[in-house]
């Protein structure tokens, strides 16, 4: 019997191995005017006709902001270990820097010593892309000075709550918040431009650089790292053209990132091929953006499947509502990779997760195979990458509730917990069941 027709146990992971889900902060709160919150990029993004699917905003989204007790207990019910989640910048300094806002660190602490009170880890980061309107305004992450108001408004966080949560990020997917965001345009800012989409990235890690110092100075419990976003790159074939198209993928997605973050020094070729757009990068910056990370969260979504005219589809292939290709083998060989070329301290699968197009139906519960096999399959890579020697230590499943997925607006449903946004119901999904059982081992209802 293969390991992916037997059902997994908690057993088949190594001890102490942390199950958790997560969401972020602009996709579930809502509540954007309330308590002296300020305006985010993504606010700003949202109002732009053309920018949203379907037209629509995290203005209320899960209403997470009042709803957040009820959201816990369910968190506690699921059986999780841990849950992570995000504070938005524009809470806590409403313009991106100077005094804090005590009401936004206030909603912060009360999620977390709610999830304390109910034996649930807090994991915790900090920029999950809402960066306060008024940073954008005097150049957003394109400009040098961003990173040291990051760095300043992760002191605030860690002092307040470093000794309560479990763990801190600092970024979360920077490959997003630089690249997809001022490059791709898909983002907030939506931007066009390499050039300033190379500095955002730079900016980006240098902002993690320092937040780590700061917060590392203040000695507090939490451990720290940052969380990537990867996409481990196949070529469509041996000729020369796909193998390069790889490469390049490897190194736009992957090691753009993870080089200067575990090697101290951005890829030679990539740098190469940018030519004069690269970043400015000054003396110092590189010490910064390598030291020692507690942890590497990894998102593991999909693989880069990689050919020189863009167009190869693998053969066979099944594909997510995102039209994302479910290739759970690539997460078994990102993480033996990692372990294998990067001096990566212990890794996080901090997301991973897919989308489809779920309906309610009359039951109690939301039928969603295909999320089930989904999760059965990738956790399985997980379990099978601990057997390789990989030092992976947690697993977040995206996302605990159906949000708003950016671009996508609510049009991409990736929850345990499917969301009526009409009535703010959350119901059970099937999977958040299959979940639970892992999680606590009960059995799966029938
Ligand atoms: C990664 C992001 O961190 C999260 O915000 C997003 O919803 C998921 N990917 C799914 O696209």
């Amino acid at each position: 019997m293969t390991r992916s027709q037997k059902p997994l146990t908690r057993q088949d992971f190594p001890s102490g191995f942390v199950f958790g889900t997560a969401t972020s902060s602009y996709q579930i709160e809502g509540a954007v005017h309330e308590d002296g919150r300020g305006p985010s990029i993504w606010d700003t993004f949202c109002r732009e006709p053309g920018r949203i699917l379907d037209g629509s905003s995290g203005d209320v989204a899960c209403d997470h902001y009042h709803r957040w007790e009820e959201d816990l207990d369910l968190l506690k019910e699921l059986g999780v270990d841990a849950y992570r989640f995000s504070l938005a910048w524009p809470r806590i300094q409403p313009t991106g820097s100077g005094a804090v806002n005590e009401a936004g660190l206030d909603f912060y602490e009360r999620l977390t010593d709610g999830l304390l009170a109910r034996g649930i880890k807090p994991y915790a980061t900090l920029y999950h892309w809402d960066l306060p309107q008024p940073l954008q305004d005097q150049g957003g992450w394109p400009a040098r000075e961003t990173a040291y108001r990051f760095a300043e408004y992760a002191r605030i966080v860690a002092e307040r709550l470093g000794d309560r949560l479990a763990s801190i990020a600092t970024l979360n997917e920077p490959w997003c918040s630089s690249l997809l965001s001022y490059e791709l345009g898909e983002h907030a800012p939506g931007l066009r431009d390499r050039r300033l989409a190379l500095a955002a990235a730079h900016h980006l890690l240098l902002g993690h650089g320092l937040a780590m110092e700061e917060m590392r100075a203040l000695g507090k419990k939490a451990d720290l790292g940052i969380v990537l976003n990867l996409s481990p790159a196949y070529a469509a074939s041996e000729k020369a053209e796909d193998q390069a198209a790889a490469r390049f993928s490897d190194g736009y997605l992957n090691r753009w990132f993870l080089d200067p973050l575990f090697r101290g020094e951005y890829p030679a070729d990539l740098w190469e091929t940018f030519g004069e757009q690269v970043p400015d990068v000054q003396a110092g910056d590189l010490d910064l953006i390598r030291a020692k990370n507690d942890f590497l969260g990894v998102n593991y979504y999909t693989r880069a499947y990689a050919s020189a005219d863009r167009q190869a589809r693998p053969e066979g292939a099944e594909y997510t509502h995102m039209d994302w290709e479910v290739f759970p083998q690539g997460l078994t060989d990102l993480l033996v990779r990692l372990k294998d070329d990067y001096p990566v301290p212990p890794i996080l699968i901090t997301e991973n997760g897919a989308a489809y197009p779920d309906e309610r139906g009359t039951g109690s519960t939301v039928h969603d195979p295909a999320r089930v096999a989904y999760y059965a399959s990738h956790l399985a890579a997980v379990a099978e990458a601990a057997q390789k020697g990989v030092d992976v230590r947690g697993y977040f499943a995206w996302s605990m509730l159906d949000n708003f997925e950016w671009a996508w607006g609510y049009e991409r449903r990736f929850g345990l917990f499917y969301v009526d946004y009409a009535t703010q119901e959350r119901i059970w999904k099937d999977s958040g069941r299959w979940y639970q059982a892992l999680l606590t081992g009960a059995p799966v209802a029938a």
